[in-house]
């Protein structure tokens, strides 16, 4: 088999294809990425003698049809991915996230090839604080910022394409992730490596928001599942039901870190903040059998904390730069 993966490079993408490689021996893996800041070569350096590298843009279809033509299915990840960015510079989103998009659906609408979109579960925005309220497959897309307005559109160019023209697709809807090779410019990692380079953690507003972590491998074994076992057209929710307000989570990774749980700042919040994410993964758990592997999120966090302890070559020398871009805006 074939696989074309489209932002391999990334966090979620080059952890899919050490997956792939670790579990599945008959696949042929190619990567297009566009090495944004976000892409990586390094994330894959121990695997670039198994797979093909193609650096290249998926908007541009001179790029994305010959690698389609040549593969028989396509992974979707390729996409700019940090709300924060996009509320500093949306064009980049439209251009990678819409464009990029309707470029991969009409390639493979010409070769007829198998694809499966990676979507996020902010496309539905958000849920209030006190409720015990779910995203499910019937709630209204309602997206808050431009990234995940760019990522509703693609979601809706995908559902259209299968109407429209018959494409063989299917899409994912996962709650954030956590684990190794995440940028630092994310929650998670951005906290551990300020906490390693002796710099204080940054709590957005109150640091009231709740998130449902997912770890980076369960997402990934939940796009096989879906890829062997998934239907046609069919959209599949992907979460673990493990919900925290970010001050939990930093106070959590301050613990596992030794550090005093209080030994934090308050920062300024995000505009237009999403207050709550939580999905109902009936529908993967049911239909396709679907659950989470990993043991729980402080097992996760624990593992996360050391592959950033241990690799600060990989994230050091981008360290000061993202710093100081949150540092413009107060954050
Ligand atoms: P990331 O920013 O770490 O990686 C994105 C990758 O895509 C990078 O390697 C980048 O170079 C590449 N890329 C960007 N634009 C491109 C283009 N035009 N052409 C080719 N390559 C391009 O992102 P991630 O966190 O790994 O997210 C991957 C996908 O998963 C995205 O579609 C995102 O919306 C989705 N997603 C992410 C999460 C999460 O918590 N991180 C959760 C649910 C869904
Ligand atoms: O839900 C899935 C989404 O999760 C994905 O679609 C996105 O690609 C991914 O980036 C993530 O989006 P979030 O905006 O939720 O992730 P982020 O890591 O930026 O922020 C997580 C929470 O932590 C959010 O409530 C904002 C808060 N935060 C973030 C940063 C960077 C802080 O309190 N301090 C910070 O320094």
């Amino acid at each position: 088999m074939k696989l074309l993966i489209t932002g391999g490079a990334g966090f979620i993408g080059s952890n899919f294809v050490h997956l792939t490689l670790a579990t599945r021996p008959d696949v042929h893996i190619t990567v297009v990425d566009k090495l944004t800041y976000a892409g990586n070569k390094t994330n894959l350096a121990d695997v670039m003698d198994r797979i093909r590298f193609v650096e290249g843009d998926v908007s541009n279809p001179t790029v994305i049809d010959s690698l389609i033509a040549d593969c028989d299915i396509v992974v979707h990840f390729a996409a700019e991915s940090h709300n924060d960015n996009s509320l500093r510079d949306p064009w980049p989103f439209v251009q990678s996230n819409l464009i990029g998009t309707y470029q991969v659906l009409e390639a493979v609408r010409r070769h007829g090839k198998r694809l499966h979109h990676i979507s996020t579960d902010e496309v539905f925005g958000d849920l209030e604080l006190d409720t015990t309220d779910k995203f499910t497959n019937d709630t209204p897309y309602n997206p808050s910022s431009p990234y995940s307005a760019t990522k509703a559109g693609s979601d809706y160019l995908v559902r259209a394409w299968v109407r429209s023209f018959g494409i063989q697709a299917t899409i994912s809807n996962c709650a954030n992730n956590y684990g190794p090779y995440q940028h630092i410019e994310k929650f998670i990692p951005r906290q551990i490596t300020n906490i390693l380079s002796g710099l204080k953690p940054k709590l957005y507003g109150t640091g009231a928001a709740i998130r449902e972590w997912t770890h980076v491998d369960d997402h990934n074994r939940a796009i096989w599942t879906i890829l062997d076992k998934g239907k046609i057209g069919e959209t599949y929710l992907i979460g673990t039901n493990d919900e925290r307000s970010g001050k939990k989570t930093l106070e959590l990774i301050l613990e596992l870190m030794g550090k005093p749980k209080d030994d934090y700042d308050l920062v300024a919040d995000r505009p237009g903040h999403d207050m709550r994410y939580s999905i109902d993964s009936t529908k993967i758990r049911q239909e396709l059998g679907w659950k989470p592997e990993f043991p729980d999120f402080r097992a996760g966090l624990f593992a996360t904390i050391g592959w950033y302890r241990e690799h600060e070559d990989w994230w050091k020398p981008l360290k000061a730069e993202v710093e100081a871009t949150y540092a413009e805006k107060g954050q």
